[in-house]
């Protein structure tokens, strides 16, 4: 008999993973605490942007008219322990407030209220991203708690799916990483993820430590690979090198590559920075914060772009102490393309400094518009780049979707009070911007 997949949490990393349990021919029972999200993935809507995401929830959603019908979604935690062979915790795992450490509260709570409920054989297998060590002490929590004893095993399998893409990543992953005690939890998860293996996903499987640190571990050095080419940045700025011509001549190198090397503002988003500062957290309490001081500086390197943005934009508009009474354009307030989440969102924080430094700041984003509205309702937004940027003493790029690089220069050129424009991001053509008349500057390459 097919295997029978409970998905709790249906936030990003969940709601993907359930429709792509969906789409890999297994019955799917999705869980959530907060019922607007099960009412509208019911109703086979997704509560973010996330290309592809919707269209593969309404072909499988039960209840919708040409679905499969293989999924579904409920609240009630008995009604998930009885219907599933395989359980995935995808609950969020948040940095705590005023802390580096990451907040267990969410993936504590779900695997006491599910494991209460376990009274036939299972297999709960964690996705969120934990610190190192939980997954031990989460397996004897469940074999405390579970009616079925011994019959309920743990086992974990880390999630690298990333936002934009997180519907490919996760049919088609670049690897499978799960952490077992025991065979016959492997046995199970081959036959889960046959599909990808059988597409060719590599299949790592390793102890419960080192399936929890691949994950920590790939954030940080993905980081450390954006600090990296930012501090190069920093010092190409000062010695008038080119970043975007450095970062091109290292790709080639293929030990390196050129991915995530591309020199902006930095990172931001749900994941990388909170990952990086749990990481430092949980290294220390094992005594081995030394291994993991170079990342503070990963971190800092990172929150300084923000703050060199400011500077430049600050110098652009007349280098006096104040934005006051200037009017700064900003395209992008989402940490990333391809997605509505502003969460430590980069191009938000930048927006926000400079609003509250006294300039008059107008947001343009794609998709992120309402929730950069609900996190910064007092700054100003407009419907469109063009309307951001009309009466714009400085426009500042700073989120890299492809509407903006698809903008014409010369018509932005017609309504800004200045054409002058940094691109923070470093995604814009300089060549064409320049031929319409304006002033292209980006940090780390020269000034044209
Ligand atoms: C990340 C990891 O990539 C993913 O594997 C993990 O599962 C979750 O965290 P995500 O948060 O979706 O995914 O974003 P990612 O694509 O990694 O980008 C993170 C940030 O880095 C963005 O703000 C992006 O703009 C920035 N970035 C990326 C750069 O500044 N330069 C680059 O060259 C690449």
């Amino acid at each position: 008999m097919a295997l029978k997949i409970t998905v709790i949490g249906t936030g990003y990393l969940g709601a993907t993973h359930a429709a792509a349990m969906a789409e890999l021919g297994f019955e799917v029972l999705g869980l959530d605490v907060v019922p607007e999200k099960i009412e509208m993935l019911s109703a086979g809507r997704v509560p973010m942007y996330e290309p592809g995401l919707e269209e593969l929830l309404r072909k499988h959603v039960a209840g919708i008219e040409g679905a499969s019908g293989r999924l579904r979604f409920t609240q009630d935690w008995a009604e998930v322990a009885e219907f599933g062979d395989v359980h995935f915790i995808c609950v969020n795992t948040p940095q705590k407030h005023g802390e580096y450490a990451c907040d267990m509260s969410y993936v504590n709570s779900a695997v006491d209220s599910l494991a209460k409920h376990l009274g036939r054989p299972a297999l709960v297998v964690g996705k969120s991203t934990v610190p190192v060590g939980s997954a031990e002490r989460l397996a004897a929590r469940i074999a405390e708690l579970a009616p079925a004893g011994g019959q309920v095993e743990l086992a974990w399998n880390p999630e690298f799916l990333r936002e934009g893409f997180a519907v490919a990543d996760t049919l088609h992953p670049d690897r499978i990483v799960v952490g077992v005690h025991s065979e016959r939890a492997e046995r199970i998860l081959r036959e889960v993820y046959a599909t990808p293996v059988g597409e060719g996903s590599p299949f790592v499987v390793t102890d419960f430590p080192t399936a929890e640190l691949v994950k920590t571990s790939a954030n940080s050095f993905l980081a450390t690979k954006i600090s990296f080419i930012n501090a190069m940045a920093e010092v190409c700025e000062a010695a008038g090198g080119d970043v975007a011509k450095l970062a091109e001549a290292l790709g080639y190198d293929e030990r390196i590559g050129n991915k995530f090397l591309r020199a902006g503002i930095g990172f931001g988003g749900g994941c990388l920075p909170k990952d990086i500062r749990a990481f430092m957290a949980r290294a220390g309490e094992l005594g081995a914060d030394q291994a993991l001081t170079f990342l503070r500086e990963v971190d800092s390197i990172n929150m300084r772009r923000r703050r060199d943005m400011v500077e430049l934009a600050r110098e652009a508009v007349g280098g006096d102490s104040s934005f006051l009474g200037k009017r700064v354009a900003v395209l992008g307030a989402t940490f990333k393309p391809d997605s509505d989440d502003v969460r430590d969102s980069p191009a938000l924080n930048v927006a926000g400094q400079i609003h509250l430094q006294g300039g008059q700041v107008t947001v343009y984003d794609p998709k992120g518009m309402e929730n950069a509205k609900r996190l910064f309702p007092t700054l100003g937004y407009a419907d469109s780049a063009v309307d951001a940027v009309r009466g714009a003493d400085v426009v500042l790029h700073l989120t890299e979707w492809r509407e903006f690089r698809e903008l014409d220069p010369a018509a932005l050129g017609e309504v800004a009070a200045r054409r002058l424009v940094l691109d923070g991001r470093n995604a814009l053509d300089p060549g064409r911007w320049r031929a319409a008349g304006w002033t292209y500057r980006a940090m780390g390459r020269p000034r044209g």
